[in-house]
């Protein structure tokens, strides 16, 4: 593997959840790292946890306050306007975060000559019609923030064709783990309010693809440090899928209450939301030597011990 030793590294969104774990992982392979967030969604305490990076308290859209950080080598550009119905309702502050600010983040790369690794999604797909999805499927947006990050993957593009910058690319599917937040956290505090009852917003029959936070960083920071997957675009997910309904029943049977909670749905999903995720991530594995381990059943019983354990 490439060498991060050294390198200056800048992480946008790095006190969100995939970049707290991201940081605290490359905070043990670079003694120069620097976390870049308006602590919109962030929080202070991912920041603690990861002692040995800077943070710095500043917006992608303060370009001018961008371009006055120090110089890196290598950016991380995870920061974003996260929330799909969100992006729906605020089209305009989605395509201002997701879009614009990606610009801003890239310039600060052309700047620096730096190398850039941007965090896009699986919603550039849409509802696709191939399953496992490949990254040649192409964009098919269905919300704005899918459309906000097809803009963003196209300005990657732009800058390097152009610009001749190193970018490379990585589309997430349903990333999970602790401190995450999503549909797993969202059952979880909906069963300890109330394990007679679990409501599932929409039909129960879409499906995800559910990859683990630390298969995500271990793809990242080969992405990062690799020479050869520069302008290259890899999808991240576990490649299977599974519906929301199995989902809820999976965590009732580890949390014994298959017999106790009855599961409804409301049969409405949110504007934007999107059917089945379910990655080929052949390429990754190929070219990345990269092989997703952790299954999801048993990363579901480490999240519920430790959140038995935080209380
Ligand atoms: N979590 C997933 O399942 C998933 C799936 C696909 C793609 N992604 C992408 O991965 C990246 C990280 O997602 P996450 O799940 O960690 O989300 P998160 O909300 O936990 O983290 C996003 C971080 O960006 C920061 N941020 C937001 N707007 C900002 C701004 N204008 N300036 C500076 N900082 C700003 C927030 O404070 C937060 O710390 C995002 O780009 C997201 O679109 C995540």
């Amino acid at each position: 593997m490439g060498e991060l030793k050294g390198k200056k590294v800048l992480v946008t969104g790095g006190a969100g959840f995939i970049g707290y774990h991201l940081c605290k992982k490359l905070s043990d392979l670079t003694s120069n790292l620097t976390i870049y967030d308006n602590l919109s969604s962030g929080k202070m305490e991912n920041v603690k946890d990861v002692p040995k990076a800077k943070l710095v308290k500043g917006d992608i859209l303060d370009l001018k306050k961008l371009l006055t950080l120090d110089k890196f080598d290598i950016i991380y550009h995870l920061a974003a306007q996260v929330v799909v119905p969100y992006s729906m309702e605020n089209p305009l502050i989605d395509f201002e975060t997701n879009a614009k600010g990606t610009v801003q983040v890239l310039e600060k790369a052309r700047k620096d000559h730096a190398k850039l690794v941007f965090a896009s999604s699986a919603a550039v797909y849409g509802n696709p019609s191939v399953f496992p999805t490949p990254e040649t499927y192409g964009f098919h947006p269905f919300s704005c923030y899918g459309l906000s990050k097809v803009v963003g993957e196209e300005y990657c593009n732009m800058y390097q064709s152009q610009y001749s910058l190193d970018i490379a690319i990585t589309r997430f599917a349903n990333v999970y783990g602790s401190r995450c937040h999503g549909v797993i956290h969202d059952f979880l505090d909906k069963l300890a309010a109330n394990p007679g009852k679990l409501e599932i917003i929409g039909t129960g029959l879409q499906s995800r693809d559910f990859i683990h936070i630390s298969d995500v960083v271990d793809a990242l920071v080969t992405v990062g440090s690799e020479d050869s997957a520069n302008g290259k675009v890899y999808n991240l997910g576990y490649g299977t899928t599974i519906s929301i309904i199995d989902l809820a029943k999976m965590m009732l049977k580890i949390l014994n209450l298959e017999k106790k909670t009855f599961i409804s749905t409301t049969g409405v999903s949110w504007q934007g939301d999107v059917t089945k995720i379910w990655f080929d991530n052949s390429k990754a594995k190929k070219e990345l030597n990269w092989n997703p381990k952790v299954n999801l059943e048993d990363a579901i019983k480490e999240v519920i011990a430790e959140r038995k354990l935080s209380k």
